[in-house]
């Protein structure tokens, strides 16, 4: 009796923590793949997340931008087709974002990016060779990463530096 209790127990944990994981998957309306358009086409990352050289934020491209291409088809991708979908209802793409830090935290591109040199590859890992969007940050944002590059690099260190 007791025994199946523990089980019951149990089971609930492990459910409550597989539904807690699934709810922080991301999905993305489009199944954009980056490889193909910055391996393969070759295209520069500021042509879609065009503030990422001399903006704070990167941006997430507007349909705008997808359509600049995609007006007739070129491939024969229902995915593609998508975008025409958007376009023509006259609405963006809900895009979901993976990487923010929190309010309290000031971070700029222009500055790592332009200022500092440093590639997106430290930051975001290999986003930008993934066939399809990752339903997670493929690397995690954390303090202790910003500041173990500050210190090797002599940045600034003191919390107001990042904390505004
Ligand atoms: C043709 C447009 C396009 C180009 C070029 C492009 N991206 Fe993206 N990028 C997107 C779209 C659309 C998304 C959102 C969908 C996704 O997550 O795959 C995105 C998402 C991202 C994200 C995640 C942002 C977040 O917080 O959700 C990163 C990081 C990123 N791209 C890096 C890059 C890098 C690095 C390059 C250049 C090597 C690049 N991208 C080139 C369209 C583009
Ligand atoms: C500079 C032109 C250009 C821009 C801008 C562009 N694409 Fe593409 N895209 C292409 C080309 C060319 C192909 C066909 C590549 C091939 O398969 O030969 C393609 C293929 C695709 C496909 C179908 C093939 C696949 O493998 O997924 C999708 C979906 C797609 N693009 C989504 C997007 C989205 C979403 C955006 C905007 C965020 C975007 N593209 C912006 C040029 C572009
Ligand atoms: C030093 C670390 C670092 C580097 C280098 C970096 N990023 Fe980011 N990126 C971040 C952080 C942190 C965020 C979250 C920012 C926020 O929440 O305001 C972010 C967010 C983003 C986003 C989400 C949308 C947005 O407007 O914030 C995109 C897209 C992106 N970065 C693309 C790039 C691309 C492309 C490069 C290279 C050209 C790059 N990043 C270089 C740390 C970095
Ligand atoms: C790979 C190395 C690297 C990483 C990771 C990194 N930074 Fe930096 N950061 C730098 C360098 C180098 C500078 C100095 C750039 C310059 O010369 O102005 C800098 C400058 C800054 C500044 C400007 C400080 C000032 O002078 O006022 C802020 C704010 C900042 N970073 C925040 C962040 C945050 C927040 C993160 C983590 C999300 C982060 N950085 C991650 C290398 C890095
Ligand atoms: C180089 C940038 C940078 C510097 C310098 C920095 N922080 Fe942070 N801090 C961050 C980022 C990014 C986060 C959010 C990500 C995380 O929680 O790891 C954060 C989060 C925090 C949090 C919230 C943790 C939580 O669990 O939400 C506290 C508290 C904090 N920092 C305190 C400090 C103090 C105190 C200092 C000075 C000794 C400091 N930070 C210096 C970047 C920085």
């Amino acid at each position: 009796m007791r025994q199946n209790l523990f089980k019951t127990i149990f089971f609930t944990l492990v459910c409550i923590f597989f539904i807690g994981e699934g709810a922080g998957a991301t999905e993305q309306p489009i199944q954009y793949n980056h490889y193909k358009h910055t391996q393969e086409l070759e295209l520069e990352c500021s042509m879609c997340h065009q503030g990422v050289k001399d903006k704070v934020r990167a941006t997430i491209p507007s349909v705008e931008v997808c359509i600049e291409c995609h007006s007739e088809p070129v491939t024969d991708s229902p995915e593609e087709e998508k975008i025409r979908e958007f376009y023509s209802k006259g609405e963006e793409i809900p895009w979901q974002r993976l990487f923010r830090v929190p309010e309290h935290v000031f971070f700029s591109h222009r500055r790592h990016v332009t200022v500092a040199g440093i590639e997106c590859e430290n930051c975001h890992g290999d986003m930008a060779k993934r066939t399809k969007p990752p339903s997670k940050a493929p690397m995690k944002i954390s303090m202790n990463k910003c500041l173990a590059c500050h210190r090797k690099l002599q940045a600034k260190t003191d919390c107001v530096s990042c904390h505004r």
